[in-house]
């Protein structure tokens, strides 16, 4: 989208975006946010590691009845070299891209002394390093051309320490400080920046993280559909901060208000209560 229109025009438009790189789409919410942009009929470039995953959701996108344009970009975003190779696209004047969703990302969950410090470096590459680089090229192009959304998927985990996934916490709450800070400096220029902080959602995530939380109810979980419906509709409503799921508002807003010492001894009580 170019110009500059403002939040309630782009609210009643059916579409929305014109072409939006997503991170992370071949699997769990990057996905999600793949097929709905693509029921608005937003083009999209997909970007994750598994070609085979992208190259399946490409075909289903591209053989719908009103087939949207789906490029795909192979890139590992812990690697320097794809990395910026993804930047340059993000920089691309032809087929400008209007809308980037920094949604790639990983946790680890254990004591910190036990985990495989290789791989964490590598989780701060990828949550933290290619936001942060993916932002910057997007974001630049996006302000020289006066218009852009920026939509930084974070955790709730941002919002206080995270015994037993210290390293993880610590990489969502740079996504959730930087992507405020971003809105505030953007925003004049016409790119809305939103900080999507979902709690527990249905995808590979945990099982890659090697983590099945054990005691927390049903309710807790929300679809990865739900959790990209509501940062696509925070976006658009011009909401910096979106917390999807009224638990996990109640959660963050106690958290918020609660003295840090009372949180820090409630988290590791829900981190061992949670077999982690
Ligand atoms: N699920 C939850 O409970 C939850 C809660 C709060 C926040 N989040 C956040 O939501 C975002 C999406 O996670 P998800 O739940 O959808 O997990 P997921 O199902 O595991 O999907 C993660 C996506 O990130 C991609 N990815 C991971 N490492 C990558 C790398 N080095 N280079 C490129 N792509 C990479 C994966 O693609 P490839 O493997 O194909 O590269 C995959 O498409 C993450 O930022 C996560 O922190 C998730």
């Amino acid at each position: 989208m170019t110009g500059r229109p403002n939040q309630r025009d782009r609210s009643e438009q059916s579409r929305i975006w014109e072409r939006a790189l997503i991170t992370g789409a071949s699997a769990g919410i990057g996905e999600a946010f793949a097929r709905l942009l693509a029921d608005q009929g937003t083009d999209l470039v997909i970007v994750a590691r598994r070609t085979d995953r992208l190259e399946a959701l490409a075909d289903e996108l591209t053989a719908r009845p009103n087939p949207i344009q789906v490029e795909i970009l192979t890139a590992d975003l812990s690697d320097r070299d794809d990395l910026d190779r993804v930047m340059t696209r993000l920089r691309t004047p032809a087929q400008p891209i209007d809308l980037l969703v920094n949604n790639a990302g990983f946790g680890t969950v254990g004591d910190f002394l036990d985990q495989d410090p290789g791989r964490e470096a590598t989780m701060i590459d990828v949550n933290i390093g290619a936001v942060h680089r993916l932002a910057h090229a997007a974001g630049s192009a996006m302000a020289d051309r006066g218009g852009g959304g920026i939509l930084n998927v974070s955790s709730i985990a941002g919002f206080t320490p995270s015994p037993k996934s210290a390293t993880y916490g610590a990489t969502k709450a740079f996504v959730t400080s930087f992507s405020e800070a971003l809105a505030v400096e953007l925003g004049p220029r016409g790119v809305v920046v939103s900080c999507l902080c979902p709690g527990l959602t249905r995808t590979e995530f945990q099982e890659k993280a090697e983590y099945r939380p054990s005691a927390l109810p049903g309710f807790f979980w929300q679809s990865a559909e739900d959790v990209a419906a509501a940062g696509l509709a925070g976006l658009a409503a011009g909401r910096i901060r979106v917390v999807p799921g009224v638990h996990n508002r109640v959660a963050t807003g106690l958290a918020r208000t609660t003295p840090g010492g009372v949180v820090r001894r409630v988290s590791k009580l829900l981190a061992r209560a949670n077999g982690k």
